[in-house]
């Protein structure tokens, strides 16, 4: 498997992936595809990644700029989407430590709403009060790349449309 940056041939799949993974998660808003269509037109994903495997894309990973309380600097993760036929077999874990590796030598650390019992294993927890759009603190989970200690509310592109925005 291989994970590289997003090509203008990638875009239709990318948009098909996102949609048929998000189509499981009660909490869905449906419009994850959208928020990435959005950010890429305002040149605001800092990281698009695709996962390939023999030819074919079957995840993606999005991040851009974020910051928490006073500190700018941060990556906001998502969507993170793998095609449901490709669940477990390591996919989203490949995504998100290229990820990782490429935003600790430009970012303060990462933050993403997600499933503590999923995002754990790459370190990532919740922080007291850090906050994002009036989400269960529990799903606010924060990855610092050094001693920071972020305090305050998560603002993010617009593109997300709900929440604070930078
Ligand atoms: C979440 C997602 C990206 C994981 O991708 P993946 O390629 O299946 O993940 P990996 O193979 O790297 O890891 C699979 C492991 O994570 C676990 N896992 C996946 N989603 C989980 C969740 N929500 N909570 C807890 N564990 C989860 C699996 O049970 C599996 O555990 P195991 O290794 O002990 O068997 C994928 O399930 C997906 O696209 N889901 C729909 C969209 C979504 O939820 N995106 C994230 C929104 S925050």
């Amino acid at each position: 498997m291989l994970i590289r940056n997003e090509t203008p041939r990638d875009i239709p799949v990318i948009g098909r992936i996102i949609t048929e993974a998000f189509l499981v998660l009660p909490q869905s808003t449906g419009t994850e595809a959208d928020i990435v269509e959005k950010l890429r037109e305002q040149d605001a994903l800092s990281l698009s990644l695709v996962a390939e495997d023999e030819g074919e894309v079957i995840g993606y990973l999005a991040a851009s700029p974020a910051s928490i309380g006073t500190q700018s600097g941060w990556s906001l993760i998502g969507p993170l989407a793998v095609l449901p036929a490709r669940h477990r077999q390591g996919v989203g874990s490949a995504l998100m430590a290229e990820a990782l590796g490429r935003l600790r030598a430009v970012s303060r650390g990462a933050v993403l709403a997600g499933d503590p019992a999923y995002y754990g294993r790459f370190g990532y927890r919740a922080l007291p009060g850090v906050e994002l759009a009036g989400l269960p603190p529990e799903v606010v989970q924060v990855l610092p790349f050094d001693d920071a200690e972020p305090h305050g509310k998560v603002r993010h592109h617009p593109a997300f449309g709900v929440g604070e925005s930078e």
